[in-house]
Order: C-alpha cells, then sequence, then structure tokens
C-alpha cells in the first residue's frame, strides 16, 4: 500500500501571522491543497497529515476527505522536529508499505514529478530515495553529502555543516520515499543530538545505509517544484509561478491574453478559444467562458457560465448566466441568479439581480432590475428602477414582450406590464398596466411666465 505522509504541524512564525502557514491561499486555493493535489498522481491508499496548532483548521479545512489527520503536540514538554512529526503515525504503516513523505509548505511540486519519484524508488529497489535539486545558495537547506563514487551517505542539516558541507550545492527537498519497515525501524533510533536539538528526519538516511539497504537521490532539473513557503514574499512568488502555469495553459488551449502576468484565473475556470482577455480580470470559481469572448478592465467574473461572443467591460459578474452576443459594462453589476439571454444590452451603472431578461432587452443607463422577469426587445430608461423591497418584504415583477420603462420610472413591485407596454418617463407605477397601453402617473406641468423676474426684483429690494 502507497501512504502519503504529510507535515505541516510546523510554527510558520516567519509568516508573521495568525493563521496557519499551510493554510495561506494561492489563488484562493490554500497551500496545502496544492500538496493534496499532487499526492493524487501517486494512488496513494492512505493519506495523514500532522498538524499542530493548526489542528482544528486543518479538520475544517478537509472536512469529508478521506485524510487522517494526526495531531503532534508543540510546546517545551514535546520533542520538535521532522522526525519526531513523522514517529506519531508509525502505527498507522505496515511493513511492506511504500511511505511517501511531503511537506504542506511546497505547494509547487507537480503530480508528475511525484510519480516519476515514486516510480524511480520502486524501479530501483531502494530502501529510502530523497528528491533534491541544486541550487547557487542553499542557504538554509539540508545538504546531499555524498561519497566518492557519488552514492549518498548522509544528509547533513544548514546549522550541522562543517565548511565543506557547506559548499554542496545539492539539497534536500524534504520529500522521500522510504520502505515501512525501514521507517518503523529508523526512526526507533533517532537522537536529537544536533545544533537545534531536534529529531531530524533526515538522520534515517544514514541509519538506513548502516545497515546496508540502499539509499539513493532523486534530482530533478526544475528547483521552482521545491521551492518552499516561509514568508509572504515567498508566498507571492509561488503565486506568480502558479498564475503562470494557468495561464500559459489556457494560452495553448487557444485564449488571447494581454499581460498575462496580471491576469488571475482559478485552475478551476474554463474558457474558449479565441476569447480575448486583457489585464487586470480576475475570473474564479466555477466559470465557463464560450468562444470569442471579449473580457477587460477590472473585470471580475464569479461562477458564471458565458456564452460566445459576450464582451464584459470593467463589471462584475457573479453567479449569472449570459447568452450568446450579449454585452455588460462598462462599470455593471450582475449579481446572483441575474440569466441574460442573447444579445441583450446592459449599459453604464446597471445593477441587476434574480432577475431574468431577455433576448434584445436593452438597459443602457444607470438602472436598477432586481427581482423581474423581462420579455424580449424590451428598453429600459435611464434612470428607472425595479423597487422591489419595501423595507420587510421583496416582490417580483414582470414586463412583457416588446414593453417601454422610461426614464426615471419606478417599478413598484410587484407590477404587470403586458406586451408592448409604455411607461412614461418619470412615473412611479403601483398598477399593472395592459397590453399597448400608455401609463403615466405625473402632476401636470405649470409653466409661469416672468418669475424669475420679479423674484430678482423683490430681493433687490430686500438689500
Ligand atoms: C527541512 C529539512 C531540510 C530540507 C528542508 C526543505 C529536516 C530536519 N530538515 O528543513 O533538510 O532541506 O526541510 O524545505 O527535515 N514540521 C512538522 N513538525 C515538526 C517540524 C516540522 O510537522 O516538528 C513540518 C513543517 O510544518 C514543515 C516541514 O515539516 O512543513 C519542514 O519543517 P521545517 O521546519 O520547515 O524544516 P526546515 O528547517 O525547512
Ligand atoms: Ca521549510
Amino acid at each position: 500500500m502507497n501512504i502519503c505522509i504529510i507535515l505541516a504541524a510546523g510554527e510558520g512564525t516567519r509568516m508573521k501571522s495568525k493563521n496557519s502557514k499551510v493554510l495561506h491561499k494561492l489563488i484562493n486555493k490554500p497551500m496545502v491543497n496544492y500538496v493534496l493535489e499532487a499526492s493524487d498522481s501517486v494512488n496513494v491508499e492512505k493519506k495523514i497529515i500532522i498538524a499542530g496548532r493548526n489542528k482544528e483548521d486543518l479538520t475544517n479545512l478537509l472536512e469529508g476527505e478521506n485524510i487522517l489527520i494526526k495531531e503532534q503536540k508543540i510546546g517545551k514538554d514535546y520533542p520538535y522536529g521532522t522526525g519526531y512529526a513523522v514517529s506519531l503515525v508509525l502505527n498507522e504503516i505496515e511493513d511492506n508499505d511504500k511511505v511517501l513523505i511531503l511537506t504542506g509548505d511546497t505547494p509547487l511540486i507537480k503530480g508528475e514529478t511525484l510519480e516519476k519519484f515514486m516510480d524511480y524508488h520502486n524501479s530501483n529497489n531502494n530502501t529510502a530515495t530523497v528528491l533534491t535539486a541544486e541550487i547557487e545558495d542553499p542557504t538554509g537547506y539540508g545538504r546531499i553529502v555524498k561519497d566518492t563514487d557519488g552514492s549518498l551517505l548522509k544528509i547533513v542539516e544548514h546549522k550541522d555543516c562543517n565548511e565543506e558541507q557547506l559548499l554542496i550545492k545539492e539539497f534536500n527537498s524534504g520529500f522521500m520515499a522510504i520502505n515501512g519497515d525501514a521507517l518503523k525501524n529508523s526512526i526507533n533510533k533517532l537522537d536529537q543530538d544536533n545544533t537545534q536539538g531536534e529529531m531530524y528526519l533526515t538522520d534515517i538516511f544514514e541509519i538506513i545505509r548502516e545497515e546496508g539497504k540502499k539509499i539513493s537521490t532523486f534530482l530533478i532539473d526544475d528547483v521552482e517544484e521545491v521551492y518552499g513557503i516561509n514568508s509572504k514574499v515567498q508566498l507571492s512568488v509561488a503565486e506568480e509561478v502558479l498564475r503562470k502555469r494557468i495561464n500559459e495553459k489556457f494560452m495553448s488551449e487557444g485564449v488571447i491574453m494581454e499581460n498575462p502576468s496580471n491576469i488571475f484565473i482559478e485552475d478551476s475556470v474554463i474558457i474558449g478559444k479565441d476569447t480575448e482577455i486583457r489585464s487586470g480580470v480576475r475570473i474564479t470559481g466555477k466559470t465557463v467562458i464560450g468562444e470569442n469572448c471579449l473580457i477587460y478592465g477590472d473585470s471580475l467574473v464569479d461562477n458564471s457560465i458565458l456564452e460566445d461572443n459576450v464582451v464584459i467591460k470593467s463589471s462584475v459578474i457573479e453567479d449569472s448566466y449570459i447568452g450568446v452576443g450579449t454585452d455588460v459594462g462598462p462599470f455593471a453589476h450582475l449579481r446572483p441568479k441575474t440569466k441574460l439571454e442573447k444579445k441583450v444590452h446592459i449599459g453604464n451603472f446597471v445593477e441587476v439581480k434574480n432577475a431574468n431578461i431577455g433576448e434584445g432587452t436593452k438597459a443602457g443607463h444607470l438602472a436598477y432590475i432586481g427581482d423581474a422577469d423581462l420579455g424580449k426587445n424590451i428598453n429600459i430608461g435611464c434612470g428607472a428602477i425595479f423597487v422591489n423591497y419595501d423595507g420587510k418584504n421583496k416582490y417580483r415583477s414582470i414586463v412583457k414582450d416588446g414593453g417601454f420603462i422610461g426614464s426615471n420610472a419606478n417599478i413598484i413591485s410587484p407590477i404587470i406590464i403586458e406586451e408592448e407596454g409604455f411607461v412614461a418617463a418619470g412615473s412611479t407605477i403601483t398598477r399593472d398596466v395592459g397590453k399597448g397601453d400608455l401609463s403615466i402617473e405625473r402632476a401636470e406641468q405649470r409653466n409661469i411666465v416672468g418669475w424669475v423676474e420679479r423674484k430678482k426684483e423683490r430681493d433687490s429690494r430686500k438689500k
């Protein structure tokens, strides 16, 4: 059986945060989830996370998933270190298990790399394999110490290195594959005899070698994959890498991007060919976008469906559906449960919520359409408002095909406006409007001749 252990109990002090390090998010997803997803490539039958003070947060995050969360007590009464962490779950491991050990703070690792790593461990009949990389300045990392014949001798922590060992560029990524029996035997032999007084998991390599068993390194080319996050600067660096990976995947599938380093798209999103996304756009959640769309400005599209040929200009779209050829914005807000059919036009400063809007209907400027069903080819004038709330309850209105709502009209819901019903500008509508009727609600206009001149005379007498 393959078992994966993810170490996540560390204190993460360098993050300067009240929140657990491994729960910090990259592209809206907690760091530890990336590691878990990568481990899925390896056919793991049992997953164990070692949690520390973050046990409750991790339990909430991973609720419902088949992952065992084991608590490592942290404090001066307890030992500390990666070796101690793994020792807490030895009873979960059988002798013939293969154990993959990962760290929760390395989200850039790819599943395909872990797959190759495990294949290498198994096909070489290794007892323990460590995944390594090379870097010009490996400060802080454990060094890979090899014999003259190139075989692995041991791993020495930076703080325990002598001058010669400090020059070694190959370092321990923190990822290891170990056979169950060897892991159990060697962990019990660990001591805390080192500069940090910790139980180092890395020491098991030397112990296993001394027992005459085969240990080895697996060197990867792309050091980026083992980039560990200890600070918020590193968090942003890693997020940039992930953003690049996601955006390049979209471009390779035919999406056009302007200034992709400033485009933020979650990997859950689907986007069709020749859709163009310009600088500053964020697309999140279960959003599906068709072909030949254009999205620009500081638009945010969350959990929405956009059919082909949709244009979104500097707008916020949440939990909405947008039909073929419809355009939205600039500065529009589609709130949840908005459904726009084909060729709808939603223009400047228009807000729509929980409303269905039929084909060809237009609301070009400054309108609020909330809790309403609008038919086809309706014109909603500038400043029209669906007054859906009386302070206690919400009400729905219906406007049927071909209707016309004049500028600055208030539709006091619930109202039904039948086909081609025409509401005059400035009217406050409190009763239904019949088919083809004009509804007008305004005081009659009075023009008072010469009033301004007379006012000026009155004012000058007062002085
Ligand atoms: C560790 C390795 C080092 C390697 C580096 C790679 C050891 C002794 N050192 O050093 O060789 O180059 O990772 O990033 O293993 N953790 C626990 N419980 C503990 C201590 C740590 O769960 O008691 C977890 C942390 O949450 C973290 C991981 O183990 O996810 C690594 O711990 P960290 O303190 O970051 O180890 P490093 O000093 O970076
Ligand atoms: Ca680390």
